[in-house]
């Protein structure tokens, strides 16, 4: 039997484009992007006016708001147009600075950071093998003792609430169209979204993403050198269910 792996990068390159930033950037769930940022930077036990790294960083709706409260906040991600977006909303300020590359390699220094996120649901691209390498990146770049906070869909939310198809209404009279199908085997969810502007005009992506158990991801954690890793419900530390999302809290060891 053929089992299915996630999309290629250049098929996350098409999607995380303009497409994005048309589906997601006016998304009513903005103006949540600031207290989010704000608790998951006090998850991670980040001190006032700390190194945060924001990975990957998207159109910058945390690393911005984290920047204003007066994090040194470096946002990486691999996407030219959503990065053209986060610089537009820093406003010309010092901070965050951002950086375009793969999260496979980030282009930063060693032990340079007292806290890293990933938040959004954004592992789970490139496959097992890929996704603990990005793990092992973060836990380089991050200090002795710092934590990355991971906020992701994980399985058993998505088996218990995922539907075959779903509508969202967007801002100017535009519908996003979400189909969706699970292959159990591989854990492998595929999506096809379609836009439909408001002239009726159609845009459709389709990508497949590895959607991780709890236990697979803290494995994973521990495997790229974590020493401890609690699992969460939300960014405020409320208990993690299946019915939840999953936030979890990575420290990396003194070594
Ligand atoms: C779902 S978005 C979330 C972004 C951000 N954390 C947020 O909450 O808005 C996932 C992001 O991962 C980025 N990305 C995907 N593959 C990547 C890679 N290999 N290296 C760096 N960034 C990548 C995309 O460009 C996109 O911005």
């Amino acid at each position: 039997m053929q089992q299915r792996a996630p999309s290629a990068p250049e098929t996350w390159d098409e999607f995380f484009s303009d497409f994005y930033l048309r589906a997601y950037a006016d998304d009513e769930r903005q103006g949540e992007a600031q207290s989010q940022a704000l608790a998951a930077a006090r998850l991670a036990g980040c001190p006032p006016g700390g190194d945060v790294l924001d990975v990957p960083c998207g159109f910058g709706r945390h690393s911005v708001p984290l920047a204003r409260a007066s994090y040194r906040v470096v946002g990486v991600d691999r996407s030219e147009s959503l990065l053209a977006e986060a610089q537009r909303r820093t406003g010309g300020e010092r901070w965050p600075k951002l950086v375009r590359a793969d999260y496979r390699e980030l282009p930063l220094p060693d032990e340079s950071f007292d806290a890293a996120l990933n938040l959004f649901t954004s592992l789970g691209y490139l496959g097992d093998e890929q996704d603990a390498r990005v793990l092992g990146e973060i836990r380089r770049v991050l200090r002795p003792g710092a934590r990355l906070v991971i906020e992701t869909m994980h399985r058993d939310l998505l088996v218990r609430e995922s539907r075959e198809q779903d509508w969202r209404l967007l801002g100017g009279g535009r519908l996003l169209l979400e189909q969706r199908t699970f292959d159990a085997g591989s854990g492998v969810a595929q999506t096809t979204q379609t836009l439909i502007e408001n002239t009726g005009e159609r845009d459709s992506r389709s990508f497949s993403v590895r959607v991780y158990t709890a236990t697979e991801l803290v494995a994973m954690l521990r495997r790229a050198g974590f020493e401890e890793a609690r699992c969460h419900g939300d960014l405020d530390g409320a208990p993690f269910a299946t019915d939840t999302r999953l936030v979890i809290v990575a420290r990396r060891g003194a070594a």
